[in-house]
């Protein structure tokens, strides 16, 4: 598969792999469509037990390409961030998440979706979609209160500041803290081991857990969608974007 994401199938699990090492995997379009083809070609395969997704030994992903946001904004429910959303936060099969390095924004937000997510001592999270005149998304403005509990979600949504594998563990974000050199064979792992599992249960188990919320999750992404896509034409994001390429400060006492 082409777009800098690798999507592998092998002994009943599906690896998705995020590849654009020379731009910290920010994840393009085109990215977000070979991703949510992926999660989907593995739901509609019986023979696919689980997904690992995961990205390089030092990154993850720093999020949205914020050229793609400046150039190419989403424009709705068929863009492919969306797709990738939708099929993230409602795949039937368990999802397996191995973070190292940044994870940025959305890199941060999908882990809300996954069922396992482990995290290398170097990983640093960030969800900076104040800091760049946006609002979050994924449905992270309701998932992540739930969560953590309101005021760590604060902090984290409202300060945006980058925060450590330890305190993702204590924000409920992360399920364990894997040594870098374990971590992807540590997820393979472990999908492996859900994948010996009778499939029928433990679709229906993922379903039971996530049912009480489903529609709640729907209407956050439509309600969160409509803000950070007229958010993306701001002044203030463009800012913000700018200064991210200029290599500067923002300046956003003007707004
Ligand atoms: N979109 C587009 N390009 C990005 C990017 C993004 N989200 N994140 C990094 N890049 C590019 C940089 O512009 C740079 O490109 P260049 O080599 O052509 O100048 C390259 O990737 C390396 O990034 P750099 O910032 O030099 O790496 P770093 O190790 O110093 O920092 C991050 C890594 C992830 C902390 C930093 O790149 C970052 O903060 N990125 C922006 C994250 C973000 O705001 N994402 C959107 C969330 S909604």
């Amino acid at each position: 598969m082409g777009a800098n994401i690798k999507a592998t199938t092998s002994e009943r699990i599906t690896r998705i792999e995020l590849d654009r090492a020379d731009k910290k995997n920010a994840i393009t379009a085109d990215m977000y469509q070979a991703m949510a083809d992926a999660l989907k070609a593995a739901e509609a395969d019986t023979h696919v037990r689980a997904v690992v997704i995961h990205g390089k030994p030092d990154c993850f992903t720093a999020g949205n390409d914020l050229k793609d946001f400046l150039e190419r904004p989403p424009s709705g429910d068929g863009s492919p961030v969306f797709r990738f959303l939708q099929g993230i936060s409602t795949a039937s099969k368990p999802l397996v998440a191995a973070v190292a390095g940044p994870a940025v924004g959305i890199g941060t937000t999908m882990l809300l979706h996954c069922d396992f997510v482990y995290a290398a001592p170097n990983a640093r999270f960030q969800m900076p979609f104040v800091s760049l005149g946006l609002v979050p998304e994924a449905a992270s403005s309701l998932l992540l209160p739930m969560l953590s509990g309101y005021h760590r979600a604060a902090e984290l949504l409202l300060l945006a500041k980058p925060f450590s594998a330890e305190k993702a563990l204590a924000a409920g974000i992360v399920t364990e803290i894997v040594p870098e050199a374990d971590l992807l064979e540590h997820a393979l792992e472990v999908a492996a081991g859900l994948a010996a599992l009778p499939p029928a249960s433990m679709r229906m188990t993922k379903a039971l857990m996530k049912a009480r919320y489903a529609s709640s999750v729907k209407e956050a992404m439509a309600a969160e969608g409509e803000k950070f896509r007229a958010q993306l034409g701001s002044a203030e994001a463009k800012e913000a974007m700018q200064a991210f390429f200029e290599k500067r400060k923002p300046d956003f006492s003007k707004f």
